[in-house]
């Protein structure tokens, strides 16, 4: 068996490749990443591709159908993945989030690949009053990149077949270490804001909703569905993933690093504009269809992952917000250095090709 997982360079990779290494022995692992964020790493004992058999740099808008032959299953982590580098880079984002997932997924159905798992987001819920959102309620995407995800979900399930089977994860934002951090995802901000200066700023009122999910069981999700049974869902399965207990105030995330990581002020902004997302999320579906892959990191030791991590790195800097762990901040250094063009590409491509 071959899966193929696409952005594994990311933050959320590095753990996926861990995880279908540790499950799957024998399985070949092939990475395909162009490495926007490769350099970023976070003191990792073994470069964490090592754990692939087969690693590709290439941009996912020219992936060739070549290297889709003989993959069962494609995990597609691929994206510009927050909302901020959205607003930046619209027209990139649509490109790459949804014009070359579709691309993907379709040189993937010709080339025979059986499963295709998308990397999707509960942010495609944007705000979102009166209970929990199940995946049949009315989405709401508010942004570029919310909508590059619903976009992708609809196209997948019209080329979704019994031989070409796509499940799309609707994750909760992520949280924990990973061997190539992000300090711009809200719990990771806040620990990192305790350590170095004993501050954790709100930038919104602190009311709106936000389930989280750990890095962790995001793999441990993405495991389950390159082996589900299509019996279960059927050829193509919308799910929310994360767990009811991870559904969350930005002012309870804060208040549960102060009870770990002493001395720390927390400061709410009372005149921030509302904020755009609020959602709470309804998990039933993926709590009875994946048992034994369930969410397994609880809020407090997710806070000391990330304690201990951060620690671990020496990790000091007080500006970190406008630091190298910010997706949005090293996009936009690689080009204005004119390391990379407007649209995303490495500038020196040709020379290498
Ligand atoms: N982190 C979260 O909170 C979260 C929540 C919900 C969903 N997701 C989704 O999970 C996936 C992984 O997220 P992440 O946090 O690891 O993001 P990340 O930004 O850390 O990683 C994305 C990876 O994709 C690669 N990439 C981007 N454009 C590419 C292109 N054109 N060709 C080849 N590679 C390209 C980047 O180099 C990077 O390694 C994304 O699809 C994201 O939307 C993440």
């Amino acid at each position: 068996m071959k899966i193929l997982i696409t952005g594994n360079m990311g933050y959320v990779g590095p753990l996926v490749l861990r995880r279908l290494r540790e499950s799957h022995p024998g399985v070949t692992l092939i990475g395909y990443d162009m490495g926007y964020f490769a350099h970023c790493l976070t003191g990792a004992q073994r470069f964490p591709e090592s754990r692939a058999d087969v690693q590709y740099f290439g941009d996912i808008r020219q992936v060739s159908e070549e290297i889709l032959r003989g993959v069962d299953g494609v995990v597609h982590l691929c994206a510009i993945s927050n909302d901020p580098m959205g607003a930046l880079y619209e027209d990139v984002t649509l490109a790459i989030n949804y014009q070359a997932s579709v691309d993907l997924a379709q040189k993937a159905k010709r080339a025979g690949v059986k499963r295709f798992v998308f990397a999707s987001s509960c942010s495609v819920y944007g705000f979102a009053e009166g209970g929990p959102r199940r995946e049949e309620d009315a989405l709401n995407p508010l942004t570029a990149y919310a909508k590059s995800k619903v976009n992708t979900e609809r196209a997948l399930a019209s080329l979704a077949s019994e031989a070409f089977m796509a499940t799309c994860l609707r994750f909760a934002t992520a949280c924990g270490m990973s061997d190539r951090l992000r300090l711009d995802l809200v719990l990771n901000d806040f620990v990192a804001g305790a350590l170095v200066s004993k501050r954790i700023n709100i930038l919104s009122d602190g009311t709106p909703w936000r389930p989280l999910i750990h890095v962790q069981d995001m793999a441990r999700a993405i495991d389950w569905a390159v082996q589900r049974d299509h019996r279960e869902g059927g050829a193509c399965l919308t799910l929310n993933v994360g767990s009811d207990g991870w559904n969350y105030q930005v002012k309870d995330l804060a208040a549960a690093v102060v009870k770990l990581i002493p001395d720390v002020v927390v400061s709410i902004n009372k005149n921030a504009q509302p904020d755009k997302r609020s959602y709470r999320v309804n998990f039933d579906k993926f709590t009875k269809l994946a048992k034994g892959y369930l969410p397994a990191v609880d809020l407090q030791s997710a806070v000391m992952d990330l304690r201990d991590g951060l620690m671990a790195m020496k990790f000091q800097d007080p500006d970190f917000r406008t630091g190298e762990f910010m997706r949005l901040i090293t996009l936009k250094r690689l080009r204005d250095d004119g390391y990379l063009t407007d649209n995303l590409e490495w500038k020196n491509q040709a020379i290498q090709g």
